[in-house]
């Protein structure tokens, strides 16, 4: 979703800073970007639909001798990708310049009233109003620091935003309210914002997270005032240092991120596991939850919420929690739970699934029941976000940063945290405590085989790349998988996916199915598969097209479908882990084979930050 970046300091680095930054941030997804800066007392704006690197074909090569600058990556909310949308936006005399990510939500009623007041919109944008209003409070107050405060005040819905203004030239000035912002302080005294570490940590590891409700004055001497915005108070809040490796997030040798991501299954697996789990003496340890283990000895319901790949890994962890800690389970998703009255008790705690820790309907799930005096937990994969910030305790992925909009490694390693949590919380009674723990530690390895299945799989997604239509089928642990399967085909092919528990089949799916109509069929060993089997035998008795994943020794279904594909022999509870491989690199191939681009999809955003 849109991306925001600003820089202030001494050493001239503030457009290269600003274009880099988005550059980073550009894996989000988004439909234009622009660039201001301060020169000679004036704010110079720059804006282009599509690439970043429009901007610095626009900018040319003499311009790198800035101390201020603000820039943004848009992803299109009120009002089509276009120049006059795209930001920063200013006011009517160009000497204030705003970035701003979130939603605006009574911007109609203040567009109204700036209109009266004069003034003239040249966007459709929500946040055009910012810099209007800042204009509007200034002229009445003759201080840009209480302008800016008034226009905080005045503002309603949710905002991270970056402002710039002659009046100040030396100045940046930030605030967050409900979208992500964070400021990074190099070993130059410049201060960076960005609504992403990602687009920071190139320069510095050294960070403070703004909460909701807090303000910045950034100066170019590398100082910078914290304040809340409601109680008009200082904030005091030493900076973190981000554990997060830059190299991480750069792509190598891989043509794609989600390829790279895909081929860090093995490694997710184990930096999920790592410290946490010893097969061998049955333990499992989960530190972030120790502060809350008495609590949760009084829980009897877990509900989670999410959204999109992370809810589904929710569904398995719903199978997983039920079956191992026999604890009763919901899985909602976040955007539903919000708006849902339903009976609440303090035994039920609410658990929040999220690569991000910054998507907004899984932030309003928490907030929702902030009152409730609930258990609030986390399985997040971003260090320091939102998420991970509000919950009382919570499980990180320890995934590292994810870049391709369609969420691969980060669901293996939140499967893989259910796992650990539905052991956890078995505290051991459970016939499956060993053999599952056995079974995570074996897992990497497992997975580094499937990989090997990656040409396969190329010349598999070749041959099945030109129908239009999909479906994806499993029993029990192999449903959600169904479902997540689907999504990620959806999500980078474009192609219409459908994902159902087979049982279902009869119910309805049977009836599109014809020669052009595939299904891809989940399908391992373990009890349910002569369940599955028979739902295959019922597709191709009416001539669907059928390609399996089973598991390897199994020699029933080559002579059943068209194509196989095998994984290694693993627990039912683990399939998910092995067949999300299978499934990803399924639907990277056929989107390839199509022509689309891989890692940011059309319309969609890696991290969403709005409604
Ligand atoms: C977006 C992304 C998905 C992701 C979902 C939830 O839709 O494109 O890949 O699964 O958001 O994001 P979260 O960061 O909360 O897991």
């Amino acid at each position: 979703m849109c991306g925001i970046v600003g820089y202030v300091g001494a050493k001239n680095k503030a457009i290269d800073t600003v274009l880099e930054g988005l550059e980073t941030l550009e894996y989000r997804g988004y439909d234009s970007a622009g660039i201001a800066y301060i020169e000679k007392d004036t704010i110079s704006v720059h804006k282009a639909i599509g690439r970043v690197q429009a901007l610095h074909d626009d900018l040319g090569p003499n311009v790198s001798k800035n101390t201020i600058s603000i820039g943004h990556t848009r992803w299109a909310t009120h009002g089509s990708p276009t120049v006059y949308n795209a930001h920063p936006h200013t006011n009517q005399d160009g000497s204030i310049a705003v970035v701003h990510n979130g939603i605006i939500e009574n911007y109609e009623e203040l567009r109204d009233f700036l209109k009266k007041k004069g003034y003239n919109f040249v966007s459709e944008t929500d946040s055009e109003v910012i810099p209007h209003l800042l204009d509007y409070h200034l002229r009445k107050t003759r201080s840009f620091r209480v302008a800016f405060l008034q226009t905080l005040k005045a503002l309603s819905g949710t905002f991270g935003l970056v402002v710039m203004t002659t009046h100040e030239p030396d100045v940046l000035f930030a605030a967050r309210l409900g979208s992500p912002l964070v400021l990074g302080i190099t070993n130059t005294n410049a201060i960076i914002f960005a609504s992403d570490p990602a687009a920071l940590i190139a320069h510095t590891k050294k960070v403070v997270f703004l909460n909701d409700y807090e303000y910045v004055i950034a100066k170019q001497d590398g100082t910078y005032a914290l304040h809340d915005f409601m109680k008009d108070t200082k904030v005091v809040r030493d900076p973190e240092i981000l554990a997060y490796d830059a190299e991480e997030a750069q792509l190598g040798d891989f043509a794609h991120f989600m390829l790279k991501e895909i081929y860090e299954v093995p490694q997710t697996i184990r930096s999920a596991t790592l410290g946490r789990i010893k097969a061998e003496e049955g333990i499992v340890k989960l530190g972030g939850l120790e502060a809350v283990s008495e609590q949760l000895n009084y829980i009897d319901r877990i509900v989670i919420v999410a959204c999109g790949t992370s809810y589904y890994a929710g569904l398995v962890g719903e199978y997983l929690i039920e079956e191992i800690a026999g604890i009763p389970v919901e899985v909602q998703y976040a955007s539903e739970f919000k708006y849902r009255d339903e009976p609440f008790s303090r035994s039920t705690a609410l658990l929040a699934i999220s690569q991000s820790g910054e998507t907004a309907d899984t932030i309003a799930a928490l907030k929702k029941v902030e009152d409730f005096g609930v258990l609030r937990l986390g399985i997040v994969n971003a260090v320091g976000s939102t998420i991970a910030r509000m919950t009382d305790a919570g499980v990180y992925c320890h995934a590292g940063p994810e870049r391709a909009v369609a969420s691969t490694k980060a669901f293996v390693a939140q499967v893989t945290v259910l796992a650990q949590m539905a052991l956890y919380l078995s505290k051991g009674n459970s016939p499956l405590y060993k053999p599952l723990l056995k079974e995570l530690d074996a897992l990497p390895q497992k997975a580094e085989q499937l990989l090997k299945l990656d040409a396969t799989i190329q010349k598999m997604a070749k041959k099945y790349a030109h129908y239009n239509d999909f479906l994806f089928i499993g029993r029990k642990y192999d449903f959600p998988s169904a479902l997540e399967g689907a999504l990620k085909l959806k999500e980078i092919s474009y192609i219409h996916a459908e994902g159902f528990a087979a049982g279902e089949m009869k119910h309805g799916p049977l009836a599109m199915i014809e020669p052009a109509f595939p299904t891809f069929a989940i399908a391992p060993n373990g009890s349910l598969l002569p369940k599955t089997v028979s739902n295959i035998e019922e597709i191709r008795a009416r001539k669907g097209k059928v390609v399996a994943i089973g598991t390897q020794g199994n020699t029933q279904l080559k002579r059943l479908v068209d194509d196989v594909l095998y994984m290694p022999d693993t627990l039912e509870q683990t399939t998910p882990i092995l067949s999300a491989i299978i499934l990803q690199l399924f639907a990277y191939y056929v989107a390839l084979e199509r022509g689309h681009n891989v890692d940011r999809p059309r319309n969609l955003a890696k991290s969403v930050t709005v409604e």
